[in-house]
């Protein structure tokens, strides 16, 4: 395994003051890990080294042809002052098939594992430890070879930085209010949906743009060929309890596959729930919501958490989701994930890292 060089800051940077009220993803900790690939050389010079700028040729090809990956991942400080990775491994793993899609060269899972712990612990001051907040961890890679011609980079830099956060909607564990999108799609099988690159959220600030104008948080993407099939919201799978039913959108090949949504697929069924993976359209949802049988919606995301959806939009009709409030099931989510990532309880074997 290459070596991690650490390079500490001579100038550390004063924290955010009031840890109660931070806002998500604005302020940066004091390093960042950083590693270069060279064709021919592979991976290498991993080093922890002061957050600052990076020096980028203008001819950079991630700022021409988007050729960038990215992941989210959180550091938990739990009560007793110990910090916690939750199911890092599984990050890594996405990275690489997002990697993969975007002709991007693979990581060593492992060695990133190792890169993420060093780093936060280095940074290990910057873990809030207010209520409900952590340290959100950024990895990603970006295309820095100097060249306009279209085609995979051969040299790229993995960066990580750490952003000490708060909620990353503003309503906290309240409902939030979705908007079915009707006009603008975000992928379709065999594109890019299922990796988690720059470009997918590009090309969805629109919609969000005018979700926003609407006073809605995010919008709910439908299927981008027949627009009928419900697939994810902007930064977060979607769970439906129609009548005793739990379902979600398969993997269909063009949403993420939420790491959230996995965990909380396998906490339900080691609890003797079904969890159906399968296809929902947006008339099943309107019709269970008439028979007064959506009963909860909600999102599952590293960002998001668990997020219940109070208001359905679509079209002109507005549906109110178990009465605006949270419902039985996403506490119980938001209560069994948020305890096992804060160390009050055990998860699975494997699902906590420690890392100090
Ligand atoms: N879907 C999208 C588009 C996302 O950006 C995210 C956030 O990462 C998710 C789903 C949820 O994925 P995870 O639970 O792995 O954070
Ligand atoms: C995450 O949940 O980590 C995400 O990456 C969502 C992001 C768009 C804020």
């Amino acid at each position: 395994m290459s070596q991690i060089r650490v390079e500490l800051t001579k100038a550390p940077k004063q924290k955010p003051q009031d840890e109660n009220n931070l806002p998500f993803g604005c302020f940066y900790s004091d390093h960042m890990f950083v590693m270069d690939y060279t064709e021919g050389q592979g991976w290498h010079d991993a080093r922890i080294v002061p957050y600052a700028p990076l020096a980028l040729d203008p001819a950079a090809m991630c700022l021409h042809y988007g050729q960038e990956v990215f992941e989210g991942m959180k550091a938990y400080r739990t009560a007793e002052g110990k910090i916690n990775l939750f199911r890092p491994d599984e990050n890594f793993k996405r990275l690489n098939v997002s990697n993969q899609r975007l002709c991007i060269p693979a990581l060593d899972v492992d060695f990133c594992i190792e890169a993420v712990k060093k780093l936060v612990e280095v940074d290990k001051d910057w873990v809030p430890s207010a209520p409900n907040t952590s340290l959100y961890i950024r990895p990603f890679i970006i295309a820095t070879e100097p060249h306009l011609g279209v085609k995979p980079a051969s040299e790229y830099k993995f960066i990580i930085i750490c952003a000490p956060s708060g909620p990353y909607y503003k309503e906290g564990l309240n409902p939030v209010k979705i908007y079915v999108e009707e006009n603008y799609v975000r992928a379709v099988k065999g594109g890019t949906g299922v990796a988690k690159t720059g470009g997918n959220y590009a090309s969805s600030l629109a919609a969000d743009a005018e979700a926003h104008k609407q006073g809605y948080s995010q919008v709910l993407w439908l299927d981008g060929i027949e627009k009928k099939y419900i697939e994810e919201v902007g930064a977060m799978n979607i769970f439906f309890k129609i009548g005793d039913e739990i379902c979600t959108p398969m993997l269909n090949g063009s949403i993420l596959s939420g790491i959230t949504r996995k965990s909380m697929i396998a906490v339900l069924e080691s609890e003797g729930y079904t969890v159906n993976e399968r296809r929902i359209s947006i008339e099943e949802v309107i019709a269970a919501y008439e028979k007064g049988q959506l009963d909860e919606v909600f999102g599952t995301g590293t960002a998001a958490v668990i997020s219940p959806v109070g208001t359905l939009k679509v079209g002109e009709k507005v549906m109110t989701i178990n009465g605006g409030k949270i419902g039985k099931l996403s506490q119980h989510l938001y209560d069994t994930l948020t305890d096992i990532q804060w160390g009050r309880i055990a998860g699975p074997k494997g699902w906590v890292v420690e890392v100090c």
